[in-house]
């Protein structure tokens, strides 16, 4: 209270006190003297020591004082007036003039007051209330935003708190005046209508009248058969809620003269308005090419053009006949003509082929007509048959053939029904046949036409001689073949083998030429493994055929012989004799020492298996024979002859190569034979001998290798080399002079064979 005072009264000193008297000055000078008063009447209590605070009022606090006393004081709350203690008042704020701001309305609350915004105004801050100095204000609400607040036809305006109305164009104000406020007054907006659209004469309301409003435009027409000449043809629904216009004219149409057509008459009654007629009819001699005969008049105001012509009367086509043609150009007009021709395979007797178009406008019946053409039976010829399928109409055929027997010899066979209705003329002509093929001796035919026949030897004989055609004459006679057929009996006999390998034997079969199969097998006993097998074929003729085979050496062949017609065989046996074996390849020398060696080269042969080498040693002594063919082979140490020579090896070719080096005296066992060393200061001839022997078989062949050492004894040098050279393959090789007796005795048989 006494703070209240202080701030309420200290005014008193202010500027406010001393420059502005006014009523509210002396309100609050006479509240503060008030307020001085309870002060004084506070320090009396103080004085009487009550209890302060319990004696302030309801709406007051109780407070220290501020003086520092440490005394209490009441003071009345926020927005009460009073002494703190018996009473404190509700503060009316309202009355402090315009606290809440223009548009606005204050209300007192008890203690307290609030703002609100006056109608037509919207506060600020989107609430109900508000308190003054919160920033919020209130400002105009824009009204018009709210669709249709003016009603139908109605136009807003917004005024500052409020708004207006007024009416569109097309509308008119009812029970008021503009402007007018819908919230206010009875006044409203209400649409202009015209009503029900004028009548006008002849004419129709061409738009739809759903609508009379004000300027609705509407469209009038005139009706059909009435045409519009002059006026406005469409009325406008004003402001003034009336109709302007129409104000057209509709005048009844009128055709006028219907359309002429050349050659015709009309039939008219002479009106000319909508749905008049005219009838078009052609005149006498003419027609209507058109499919109209008939003119309206339209609501146009003019005359249909209906599709009507008339023309020259034709007789049009003229009549089809059967079996024939028309030969006519087309053109009907009276007087025209046409012809008429029969089709192929018809005639007619008729004579009239004409129609002619009559002033009738009909053709004239022709007198003609057409009959196929028939042949009747075809003629006969003699010794023929016919072949024909009955038909005798025009081209039909019959073709002729012989009997059987006979055979066409010349002539047309083909007739034909000809277009005069007779056949062609057959011409042919035929000769007796010369009947079955003529029999022959032994033959077959192998071909027949009826006039040549072909024949051939049957199986089991052959065409020894003649010709193999027989011929039919044209008497009727066979000009028969001469062919000769012979028995087939060929046989082989006498089968003979001559020169170890040429065959021979009897055919029994002359000028037959036989094929011959020949089949050799060829075995040897020393080699298990070989085989000779071959087949060959040979054609001979000849009585004796020869034929020579190319057999290999030293093996036994059983050769077979067929004959191919009679199947007849032959088999023979063929053993190959073993040959002269080659010599190898060596050098004939004279060396001088005690073991020479000796070469040679040789070319390996099927028949190693049966053939060795053999060396013999021949002392220089004499006149010396050496007889090769001799199947002696005498041992150094039975060494006795005259001749005092002596095998010193004996080698099988089998176990050899192309070469082969051999050291006479080398004291090696050769076979069964020991080559025993030369003897010092002898002279001594080196024989080679090739043996090749098969059971009883033996050829061989000699060869001088080489003489050793110095000799005492006048040789034939260049006689002997000769000898080697030539290969010695007599027997008998002569190297000396001198005859020893002794060598005579002993084998004088080879000396004389050789000889
Ligand atoms: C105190 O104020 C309240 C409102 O604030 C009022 O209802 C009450 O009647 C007042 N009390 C007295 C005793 O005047
Ligand atoms: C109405 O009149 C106008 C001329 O004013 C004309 O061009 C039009 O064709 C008329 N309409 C009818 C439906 O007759
Ligand atoms: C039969 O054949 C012979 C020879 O080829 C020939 O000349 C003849 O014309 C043929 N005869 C017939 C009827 O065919
Ligand atoms: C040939 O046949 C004879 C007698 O059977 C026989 O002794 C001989 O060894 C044969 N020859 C051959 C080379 O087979
Ligand atoms: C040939 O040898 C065969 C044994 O293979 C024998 O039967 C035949 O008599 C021999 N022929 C001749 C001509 O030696
Ligand atoms: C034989 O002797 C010659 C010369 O000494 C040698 O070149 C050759 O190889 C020999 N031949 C054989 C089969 O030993």
């Amino acid at each position: 209270m006494r703070r209240n005072a202080e701030q309420s009264c200290s005014f008193l000193s202010s500027q406010e006190l001393r420059g502005r008297k006014t009523e509210m000055t002396v309100v609050k000078v006479a509240l503060c003297f008030l307020m001085i008063l309870n002060i004084f009447k506070d320090i009396r209590v103080n004085a009487d020591m009550v209890d302060v605070c319990a004696s302030c009022h309801r709406n007051a606090t109780c407070d220290d004082k501020t003086d520092g006393s440490g005394g209490k004081v009441c003071n009345c709350m926020y927005g009460f007036v009073g002494n703190g203690r018996t009473y404190c008042q509700d503060k009316d704020e309202c009355q402090l003039g315009k606290i809440c701001g223009d548009h606005t309305k204050c209300h007192n609350t008890h203690g307290s007051y609030f703002c609100t915004c006056l109608a037509g105004y919207s506060p600020s801050n989107q609430m109900n209330t508000f308190i003054p100095n919160d920033g919020t204000y209130c400002h105009d609400i824009d009204e018009c935003v709210v669709q249709g607040v003016c009603g139908e036809g109605g136009l807003c305006q917004n005024t500052d708190g409020d708004f207006t109305c007024s009416c569109q164009t097309g509308y008119k104000v009812q029970d008021g005046s503009e402007p007018f406020n819908p919230n206010r007054d009875a006044a409203h907006c209400k649409v202009i209508d015209c009503g029900s659209p004028p009548a006008v004469l002849h004419a129709d309301l061409l738009s739809s009248t759903v609508n009379t409003h004000y300027s609705t435009e509407l469209q009038y027409g005139c009706r059909d058969g009435f045409q519009w000449r002059r006026g406005l043809n469409s009325s406008v629904c004003g402001l003034d809620g009336k109709w302007q216009g129409p104000s057209l004219d509709c005048e009844e149409v009128d055709c006028g003269e219907p359309h002429i057509f050349p050659q015709s008459e009309l039939m008219w009654n002479h009106t000319s308005r909508m749905g008049s007629l005219v009838l078009y009819v052609c005149k006498p001699q003419f027609y209507n090419r058109g499919r109209e005969n008939v003119s309206v008049c339209s609501a146009r105001g003019t005359w249909s053009r209906p599709d009507f012509q008339c023309a020259e009367i034709e007789c049009g086509s003229p009549a089809v006949l059967p079996h024939s043609v028309l030969l006519w150009s087309g053109v009907s007009k009276i007087g025209s003509e046409a012809l008429y021709d029969c089709d192929v395979g018809y005639h007619s007797s008729d004579t009239e082929n004409k129609s002619v178009c009559k002033s009738d406008g009909q053709w004239s019946k022709p007198d003609y007509s057409c009959e196929e053409i028939v042949c009747g039976e075809p003629h006969n010829l003699p010794l023929t048959v016919q072949i024909w399928d009955g038909r005798v109409t025009f081209n039909s055929t019959v073709t002729y053939q012989c009997q059987h027997g006979y055979y066409p010899k010349q002539g047309q066979n083909i007739s034909v029904c000809a277009e005069n209705g007779y056949w062609t003329k057959a011409t042919l002509l035929c000769e007796a046949h010369c009947g079955p093929a003529p029999e022959l001796p032994h033959t077959e035919v192998l071909w027949d036409n009826s006039t040549a026949v072909v024949h051939r030897c049957v199986k089991g004989h052959y065409r020894h001689a003649g010709s193999d055609i027989s011929i039919c004459d044209i008497t009727g006679e066979w000009q028969v073949a001469t062919l000769h057929c012979r028995e087939l009996k060929l046989t082989i006999n006498d089968l003979v083998v001559f020169n170890e390998r040429c065959l021979r034997w009897n055919a029994e079969n002359e000028g037959y030429k036989e094929k011959y199969t020949v089949t050799f097998v060829g075995l040897r006993d020393f080699e298990h493994f070989f085989s000779d097998r071959r087949k060959m074929l040979f054609t001979s003729s000849a009585l004796w055929p020869v034929l020579c085979l190319n057999l290999l050496p030293a093996t036994n062949y059983t050769i077979t012989i067929t004959a191919e017609s009679t199947r007849a065989t032959a088999t023979v046996t063929a053993n190959t004799s073993i040959p002269v074996p080659p010599t190898p390849e060596i050098k004939y020398s004279e060396v001088e020492a005690s073991s020479p060696t000796l070469r040679l080269r040789r070319s390996t042969n099927t028949l190693d298996s049966i053939c060795m080498y053999e060396v013999f040693v021949l002392p220089v002594e004499g006149v010396m024979l050496f007889d090769c063919s001799s199947s002696l082979s005498r041992h150094f140490s039975t060494q006795q002859g005259c001749d005092g020579g002596y095998v010193t090896a004996q080698i099988q070719l089998r176990d050899l190569n192309a070469e082969m080096n051999f050291t006479v005296g080398d004291q090696q066992l050769y076979g069964d034979f020991f080559n025993a060393p030369l003897q010092n200061g002898k002279d001594y001839f080196i024989i080679l001998r090739t043996v090749c022997q098969w059971r009883k078989s033996r050829t061989q062949s000699c060869i001088i290798w080489a003489k050793t050492r110095g000799t005492h004894y006048i040789m034939k040098i260049s006689a002997l080399v000769t000898v080697g050279s030539i290969s010695a393959v007599g027997s008998v090789i002569i190297v000396g002079y001198w005859y020893s007796w002794y060598c005579k005795k002993s084998s004088p048989r080879h000396f004389s064979q050789v000889l």
